[in-house]
């Protein structure tokens, strides 16, 4: 007896996915595998892909165009929730997972499989993202973790899979573990484990290095309709192209770079480089248009909610009731956050210097310092008076 019959296997054609096709079928007895190659706008061409897979021995080889999806339902919402993992990780990779998944249960009951399998090692987040996932849209299906349990390096895997058949032409193995899409690229291991180490310039796609970036600032006005970025100086833009003309703008001027040690899920700590130049603009951008459109109360709670949702969704728990609560909560908050930011880009910097809104809860009459003032200056005095009390109170107590 096999571990599972059918199994739907995420399949990125890299050797480690690749890999796990004859695995699953030799040493875990299962019958038939199926791939499932996602499209988030990562850029490679799947059909080679897709082909890949058939090589390699599966009956059906899925590619699945998720880009649409993927920025609709899973980048915008967390534009709006301001998701910033420690603070700094727009959590491009991460939001990606949740998506995967769901393609890849949906493909397992289109296809009667038993199982999923994904080609996750044991020490990060995504297999936690993806087994969590899985279990939430599917508890009774079995998730397969081959590269969890082989215990090969990557040489050995490559001989493996020659063994069984297999041809790789991995040219000038990269000795970077690369993750992309759309929204972003992490990259890490190799020389990057050492914190001390500046990453060569050779790691960065998106971004240019700061010696290359034009001379002149750029200016990009950026609208939002309720909490969700619609237009680029002044044109409507689809959310596909929305995020990629937003990354030419940004990354030209080389923004987006993040250096940092992460605190993983599994316990460790971990260098990341990540590069993400659409995605900490619009962020940056929506939090100030928050700041004129919210009143205070809300704003400052919205932190706390953002912070959650953030953990959250790092920690693998897209599908989950906490995050469903959170949502309600940051869509009730985003009704009213319409208008336009204006965003300076120069030098690797975004620079909010303008924002507008018609809804915008600023009062020139009550915040001008000129003639025109209409705050009550006198009623002042009585709010300072109960406001301090407390701490008059205290600070009496305390001289005796
Ligand atoms: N540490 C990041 C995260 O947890 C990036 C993971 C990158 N994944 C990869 N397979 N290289 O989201």
């Amino acid at each position: 007896m096999g571990r599972a019959e059918k199994v739907v296997l995420a399949y990125s054609g890299g050797v480690d996915t690749t890999v796990c096709i004859p695995y699953l079928m030799n040493e875990w007895g299962v019958k038939e595998v199926i791939t499932l190659a996602a499209d988030l706008g990562q850029g490679d061409e799947l059909e080679p892909i897709r082909l890949k897979a058939l090589k390699a021995g599966v009956k059906e080889s899925l590619v699945a165009d998720l880009t649409e999806e993927f920025i609709t339902d899973y980048a915008f919402p967390a534009i709006q929730a301001n998701a910033l993992y420690e603070n700094r990780y727009p959590l491009s990779t991460a939001l990606a997972r949740p998506l995967i998944a769901k393609a890849l249960v949906e493909a397992a009951d289109r296809y009667g499989a038993d199982a999923v399998a994904h080609g996750c090692t044991g020490k990060g987040n995504d297999q936690v993202r993806f087994d969590v996932a899985i279990a939430a849209l599917n508890p009774g299906l079995k998730v397969l973790a081959p590269a969890r349990e082989w215990g090969m390096g990557r040489e050995e895997a490559i001989s493996y899979g020659e063994k069984a058949g297999l041809s790789f032409q991995v040219k000038k193995s990269s000795p970077y573990s690369i993750d992309r899409n759309l929204l972003g690229r992490s990259i890490e291991a190799g020389p990057l484990e050492n914190p001390m180490t500046e990453p060569l310039e050779e790691v960065f796609l998106m971004t240019e290095a700061i010696e290359n970036t034009p001379n002149e600032p750029e200016y990009v006005d950026i609208g939002f309709t309720q909490g969700l970025p619609t237009s680029l100086n002044g044109q409507a833009l689809g959310p596909v192209e929305l995020i990629t003309q937003m990354n030419a703008i940004a990354g030209r001027h080389g923004v987006g770079r993040i250096d940092m040690i992460e605190n993983r899920l599994v316990g460790i700590k971990s260098r990341e480089i990540y590069e993400a130049p659409a995605l900490l603009v619009l962020i940056d951008a929506h939090r100030d248009l928050e700041s004129l459109t919210l009143t205070a109360d809300v704003t400052q709670y919205k932190r706390g909610i953002e912070e959650s949702y953030s953990r959250l969704v790092y920690n693998g728990l897209w599908y989950s009731p906490l995050k469903l609560a959170l949502d309600a909560f940051i869509q009730q908050t985003q009704e009213r956050v319409t208008g336009t930011v204006r965003v300076k880009l120069f030098k690797g910097t975004n620079r909010v210097v303008g924002r507008q809104s018609e809804l915008a809860l600023y009062s020139d009459a009550l915040s001008t310092y000129s003639a025109d003032d209409q705050f009550d200056h006198k009623a002042a005095e009585g709010f300072i008076y109960v406001w301090g009390l407390p701490t008059r109170v205290w600070s009496e107590k305390l001289r005796g």
